[in-house]
């Protein structure tokens, strides 16, 4: 990633060292636009500078990879860091009844928006580009339009969605969800994350209030379509000429919690044909689950868990894993969950489903679009969530424009795209605002 290679990425240059104000500091004159203003550009001296403020947040010196998880003080930095970023440009900050940030220019209560964006927290230890590459592109694409001396005829917006890949409290695309009602806030606010600290409680640390949380139509009717720039996660586009491809459409995916119960008991005194173990009960469960995958061509992962007492000399007598399954079909994910089950004694374990995205087909005429302003790039499908699916399923014409990633590694360090190509991100994007933003309704 950058941080080894500058010069060579479009990620972080280097990892910044915190100021008082634990960022570097903005200057004076946020009222000046255009590329001639010191923060501001759409080439690549304008992303470095937009990568270089962001990338000493939530950074790991010793993996190299991110740790932004929600309502935390690195989640405030990041909030902080999208603040300025709409104060240089004179972008009109809002919150929404999740906390979400969206900025304006415009007024989106004339006439509904176009907006872009994506997230910036991360998976535990996870890459620069999953998730702040598309926010970093729409400031640099609204700089490119602003350069080029373009006048929108409709409101353009950017937004950062809060708690997308759901890390600390487990459950995907919280900010988006609870505001499209997809996930109810009260089940949102109750979670608590490996600490015991409920979302709730999580969100008055950081001086707010939890019970203005709830579905929020307002913000919503201020969206007339959706784009979301992204990280490919995947190696689609890795031999292909073209940097860039269009999402068609997300497999439907969720993520349950699977308890195993057994009995404590001591290490050097219980027969093996006497034990009720509950951590050997989740590893046939994991193997059952790679063994379903392959068999109905679903994809199933067990990335956590959490196992007690923890002692070295004590038979586990509880475990609990955290299985993500997807699939291009429901039916197969369905099936994989109820292998997963099934492998273990059913008085021993309990499946409780904790997210679930349906099949998410992005808007046809708005891909049209797409593909006719950016030349027919490749058509993509993928497994990997996005608020940009939750939008779609709350009835919002959406689509997803994708970054050519060589190795196609995403929630690693590792995860990299070039320089170059997140430049013709930049000029996508703009060029997709200009369309759909420089025409009425
Ligand atoms: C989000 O990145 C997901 O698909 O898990
Ligand atoms: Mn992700
Ligand atoms: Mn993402």
């Amino acid at each position: 990633m950058g941080a080894e290679r500058p010069g060579t990425s479009a990620g972080p240059v280097e990892p910044r060292p915190s100021t008082s104000s634990g960022h570097e500091r903005l200057g004076s004159g946020h009222e000046r636009l255009g590329l001639g203003h010191e923060g501001l550009g759409s080439g690549h001296e304008g992303l470095d500078r937009l990568w270089s403020r962001l990338a000493w947040i939530g950074r790991d010196p010793s993996s190299g990879g991110y740790r932004r998880f929600a309502w935390t003080p690195e989640d405030a930095a990041l909030r902080e860091w999208f603040a300025s970023e709409c104060g240089v440009r004179n972008l009109d900050l809002t919150e929404d009844r999740m906390g979400n940030q969206w900025a304006w220019w415009g007024q989106p209560d004339d006439c509904p928006g176009v907006v872009t964006g994506s997230h910036l927290d991360s998976v535990p230890d996870g890459g620069p580009f999953d998730g702040p590459l598309g926010v970093i592109t729409a400031f640099a694409a609204i700089d490119r339009l602003r350069a080029d001396g373009f006048r929108p005829v409709r409101p353009i917006g950017v937004v950062n969605f809060g708690d997308e890949e759901g890390a600390r409290f487990g459950l995907a695309c919280a900010g988006s969800k609870v505001i499209t009602g997809a996930l109810p806030a009260e089940r949102a606010l109750t979670r608590a994350d490996a600490d015991g600290v409920s979302m709730a409680e999580a969100y008055r640390r950081s001086g707010r209030d939890p019970d203005s949380v709830g579905p929020d139509p307002e913000t919503l009717g201020r969206v007339g379509s959706f784009v979301e720039l992204h990280i490919e996660q995947g190696r689609g586009l890795a031999e292909h000429s073209r940097p860039l491809g269009i999402g068609t459409k997300i497999w439907p995916h969720g993520r349950w919690r699977v308890d195993f119960r057994g009995e404590a008991n001591h290490a050097g005194t219980t027969a093996i044909a006497d034990r009720h173990d509950a951590l050997t009960a989740l590893a046939e469960a994991v193997l059952a689950a790679r063994r379903s995958a392959l068999a109905r061509g679903s994809l199933a992962t067990v990335g956590k868990t959490v196992i007690q007492p923890g002692a070295v000399n004590a038979i586990p007598s509880a475990a609990t894993a955290w299985l993500d399954v997807r699939a291009a079909e429901e039916a197969a994910v369905r099936g994989t969950v109820a292998d997963v089950a099934a492998a273990a004694e059913p008085s021993r374990v309990t499946v409780v489903e904790e997210s679930w995205t349906p099949v998410t087909g992005f808007d046809p005429d708005l891909v049209a679009r797409l593909g006719a302003v950016l030349d027919q790039p490749p058509l993509m499908g993928t497994g990997a969530g996005h608020d940009a699916g939750v939008l779609a399923n709350a009835g919002i014409p959406a689509a997803m424009i994708f970054v050519r990633n060589p190795s196609g590694v995403s929630h690693s360090p590792a995860e990299h795209a070039e320089r170059a190509d997140c430049l013709a991100g930049v000029d996508a994007l703009a060029a997709v605002l200009a369309e759909l933003a420089g025409t009425v309704p």
